[in-house]
């Protein structure tokens, strides 16, 4: 296992271009199931998230193939309905081949993904929408079973305790698009990654309205035909990039960053004082290095568009060196945070009340030796040590690895003092393994 060390309080400067986004492309692999021709997936970032899905659907007889570095070609001719514990327990969102293989196969028995750190990760309200189209669906042994022999078009309703899901509209909408009649899908999620999928599935043949908002509307086919597809560029790398820049006091530009994708966290960084700059298109810039003064805000998470749960660690890190009183309210996974226990080993003011985390800003953090856990928690850690006064080790970055492709390389062109060690570099008497 690697670490990375890092020697803060350097502001960043340049210009990064984000990846493929993991959360699209993830889905965008499983809907390639959907049919027997190839699906040609462009800009899909190198990521171990991204190898271990495909090593899933290898499994369950595809032919997946990795034809450029960022180009993946996926040919799914015989497939088998059963994908097991063992690969799905390493990626959550292998939950996704689910309605793919009842669109193919009429069944499907997939392991129970299990929880993670930021919570259980129910999957109800996928299961509740493969049965409203008709399937059987029971639990044995930790898999789920499917039966999709009647498979047919119904109205739905996806809305859950904390709104809408993204994988789990996904899922269910990749089911109906080869469910014979007309399905309604209420409360549909409309996060980009889910608008990038349904772009996909409409060019693979599929018959979709609605497309980007919360309500879907799709006409069953018989088959779908391969396609090329290009994934969108990740809004949350983009983010945490330009938070990168925010917390350091740097001058970023992020290229590839669609500023409609961002809509919340620009609002939130502009209420917070952060210049922030359009120069064209799907780019943005902070400068931070600007004169400007800061503010505490309140940030509350909520589905699409609203602000991204994924950015909700990385602002926390930002307020923690913001003066005033700022609330983070985490209203999509109640107990994602993760990051504070870690970001008080730096000195962080921050105390958790129920869904919020209050932060109290202070002039700057300390490097310390400080813990990843999951993806985006991770991700804060490194932004605040980015900003700390000192050293900081960061251990188990494979966490990071997930959904960031080469982090420390992208920040050290940015000016960054951060190197990538292995495990056995860290000092023993700072390391809690
Ligand atoms: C996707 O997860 C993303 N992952 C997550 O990103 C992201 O945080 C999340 O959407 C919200 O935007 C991928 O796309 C691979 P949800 P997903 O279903 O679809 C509850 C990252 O860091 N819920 O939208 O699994 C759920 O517990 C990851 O890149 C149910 O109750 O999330 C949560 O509270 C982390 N029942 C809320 O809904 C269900 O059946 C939203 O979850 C499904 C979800």
């Amino acid at each position: 296992m690697d670490v990375f060390r890092v020697t803060g309080s350097r502001p960043l400067r340049g210009s990064i271009q984000t990846c493929g986004a993991k959360n699209a492309a993830l889905p965008l692999f499983a809907a390639a199931l959907l049919t027997d021709e190839t699906v040609t997936i462009e800009n899909v970032p190198e990521l171990s998230d991204i190898r271990f899905m495909a090593d899933i659907m290898r499994h369950l007889g595809a032919t997946v193939e990795r034809t450029e570095p960022t180009t993946w070609a996926i040919t799914a001719g015989r497939l088998t309905p059963h994908a097991p514990y063992d690969l799905v327990r390493k990626m959550r969102a292998s939950v996704c081949l689910m309605g793919p293989l009842i669109a193919r196969l009429r069944s499907a028995v997939v392991s129970l993904p299990g929880g993670c750190v930021i919570g259980p990760r129910p999957i109800d309200l996928h299961l509740k929408g493969f049965a409203g189209l008709g399937c059987g669906v029971s639990i044995e042994g930790g898999y789920v079973h499917i039966d999709g022999r009647h498979l047919r078009g119904a109205d739905l309703f996806l809305g859950g305790r904390h709104g809408s899901t993204a994988l789990g509209t996904v899922n269910v909408l990749m089911a109906a698009v080869l469910a014979p009649g007309t399905t309604r899908i209420e409360s549909a999620a409309c996060e980009p990654e889910v608008v990038d999928v349904c772009r996909m599935l409409v060019a693979m043949g599929a018959k979709i309205e609605g497309i980007g908002s919360h309500a879907l509307v799709v006409e069953g086919v018989e088959r779908l035909h391969g396609a090329t597809h290009r994934v969108i560029p990740d809004r949350i790398e983009a983010g945490t990039y330009l938070l990168a820049g925010a917390i350091t006091g740097g001058d970023v530009t992020v290229e590839g960053a669609r500023a409609s994708d961002l809509a919340a966290l620009l609002d939130k960084l502009r209420e917070c004082g952060v210049p922030i700059e359009a120069p064209r298109p799907d780019c943005l810039r902070v400068r931070a290095d600007l004169p400007h003064t800061r503010r505490a805000i309140d940030v509350i998470t909520m589905p699409h568009p609203g602000f991204a749960t994924d950015l909700q660690a990385q602002m926390c890190a930002l307020m923690s060196v913001t003066p005033g009183l700022s609330i983070l309210t985490e209203k999509v996974f109640p107990n994602r945070f993760m990051h504070v226990p870690e970001l008080q080993r730096m000195g962080a003011d921050i105390a958790i009340e129920g869904p919020s985390a209050i932060v109290k800003g202070l002039p700057r953090l300390s490097g310390a030796p400080v813990m990843a856990s999951d993806l985006r928690a991770s991700a804060a850690l490194v932004l605040a040590a980015l900003a700390a006064h000192g050293e900081s080790w960061i251990q188990r970055v494979y966490h990071i690895d997930r959904g960031y492709e080469r982090i420390d390389l992208r920040l050290q062109k940015l000016g960054a003092s951060i190197e990538r060690l292995p495990a056995e570099a860290m000092p023993r008497h700072l390391s809690a393994e």
